[in-house]
């Protein structure tokens, strides 16, 4: 009798591939994901910020309110739950964030200084830089509103850069401010006898974020659209950071963002420039704004950012809090360590690998690798029964730096020889000596 097909899986083999746009970490590349995300920690929390997390799952309504028009339309994934509810996978963590601050904001101590390293989606078109899950660390300070804490924030993703071994030269900070930006294209405007008129701000301001990802023929194209002839041309050839950097001083915002680069370089930070083009896409920023990027020309591009937002808790009905802060995503951090050479070296977590004779030695070789455990030695034991030169062949490409075959000869003698795998080095030494000959050589 033929056999019945299941309906779910009518014979068709599953894909081993992942769903589209999202990666497997394999133990090798978990292992750079691990020393990104300790690389991390270590420095945040040198500078006093404490972890927190939340859930993937928010309702949906949390990113509708003030955050990325284009996240919302086209890039989060939202579904209906079975009690009806609007559900989203977070597309970032900063609405999450400012919820739990608003939640409890009376019993808090401020100023906080909080992260996090969480898996964030969206539905973007996967391409070199963007997929459609990444882990992000965010950094934000809550409370502090002198630009002290911009620069802070900055200072933080600037020593983020160098504690993964990046020169200053391989990367370089843009900074802008947010209110900065209409108040220089009104005096720019008006420079040149013309008006801005002020519904066409929004517009123009989320025009110049998309100017990276254009041609210039067609955003010169959808400036002529959207503010005519004359303004266009205006804006077109004289909103240069020459030019800016002039009418900075006679805006309202003007000083912070002033504040901000002259203390970053009294700071002595070199690759800070000011880049009036600098917009980043979320309605949420109020004031500061900055973006980290790989000076390389095979990498010429944005790594992450971030910036103040001094209004966000305003949508929980809280009264506003000034906040500061970025995002920090792990593929374009992963890419931008590629590009300069500064990823580590896969190591094994293994220390020893222990080869066994015969199966009948198996429980023996089991119980040596439980007291070797003890002196804090990472231990496996091949349970296959292959022969001895497969079992040290399966440790070579395992990458475990030392290997020892266990048998009955060391059984009755108690003496084990080491073979350190890259050196080829041998050393046979009793139980007692293991620990301190693997840790001596492996430091
Ligand atoms: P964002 O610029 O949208 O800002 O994302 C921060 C960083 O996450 C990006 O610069 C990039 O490193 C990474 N990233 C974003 N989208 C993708 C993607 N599709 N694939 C891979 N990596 C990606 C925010 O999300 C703000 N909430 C950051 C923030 C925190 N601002 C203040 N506090």
């Amino acid at each position: 009798m033929p056999k019945k097909k299941s309906s779910q899986n009518s014979g068709k083999k599953l894909s081993t591939d992942p769903y589209k746009g999202v990666r497997d970490f394999y133990p090798e590349d978990m292992y750079i994901e691990n020393y990104l995300f300790e690389t991390m920690r270590d420095v945040v929390e040198h500078f006093g910020y404490e972890e927190y997390a939340t859930s993937l799952l928010e309702p949906s309504e949390l990113f509708e309110g003030k955050t990325s028009e284009e996240i919302v339309r086209e890039q989060t994934y939202s579904f209906v739950d079975r009690g009806d509810r609007r559900v989203t996978l977070r597309p970032e963590m900063t609405p999450s964030v400012a919820r739990l601050v608003a939640a409890q904001k009376r019993n808090l101590a401020f100023p906080l200084r909080w992260y996090t390293i969480a898996n964030v989606f969206r539905y973007e078109r996967p391409q070199r830089g963007r997929l459609r899950e990444h882990f992000q660390l965010n950094c934000d300070l809550f409370g502090v509103k002198s630009t002290e804490g911009d620069v802070e924030i900055i200072l933080l993703a600037y020593e983020l850069m160098r504690a993964f071994g990046a020169t200053e030269s391989e990367f370089e900070i843009r900074i802008n401010h947010r209110a900065v930006i209409p108040e220089t294209l009104a005096l720019l405007a008006k420079e040149h006898g013309a008006t801005l008129p002020q519904q066409k701000q929004g517009e123009l301001i989320r025009l110049m974020d998309r100017r990276d990802k254009m041609k210039a023929e067609p955003y010169a194209e959808a400036m002529r659209d959207l503010l005519g002839e004359e303004l266009s041309k205006i804006v077109l050839l004289h909103y240069k950071p020459s030019a800016i950097r002039k009418l900075i001083a006679q805006t309202n915002a003007g000083q912070e963002l002033l504040d901000v680069l002259e203390t970053l370089d009294r700071r002595g930070i070199q690759n800070i420039v000011h880049d009036p083009h600098l917009v980043r896409g979320f309605d949420y920023y109020s004031g500061t704004i900055f973006e980290v990027f790989d000076t390389a020309a095979t990498n010429k591009r944005s790594l992450f950012g971030g910036g103040r937002y001094d209004n966000l808790l305003e949508l929980f009905g809280a009264e506003p809090l000034p906040t500061v802060g970025f995002g920090m995503g792990d593929v374009t951090l992963r890419d931008f360590l590629e590009t300069h050479n500064l990823l580590p070296e896969y190591t094994s977590p293994i220390d020893l690998y222990l080869g066994v004779t015969s199966p009948a030695m198996f429980s023996f070789a089991a119980q040596l690798a439980q007291r070797l455990r003890r002196h804090d030695l990472t231990v496996a034991v091949d349970l296959t029964g292959k022969k001895v030169g497969d079992q040290i062949k399966t440790a070579s490409r395992k990458k475990v730096p030392f290997v020892c075959i266990v048998g009955e000869d060391e059984e009755e003698s108690g003496m084990y020889r080491l073979k350190h795998l890259a050196s080829k080095k041998e050393y046979v030494v009793p139980e007692g000596q293991v620990a301190d000959v693997i840790f001596e050589t492996l430091e």
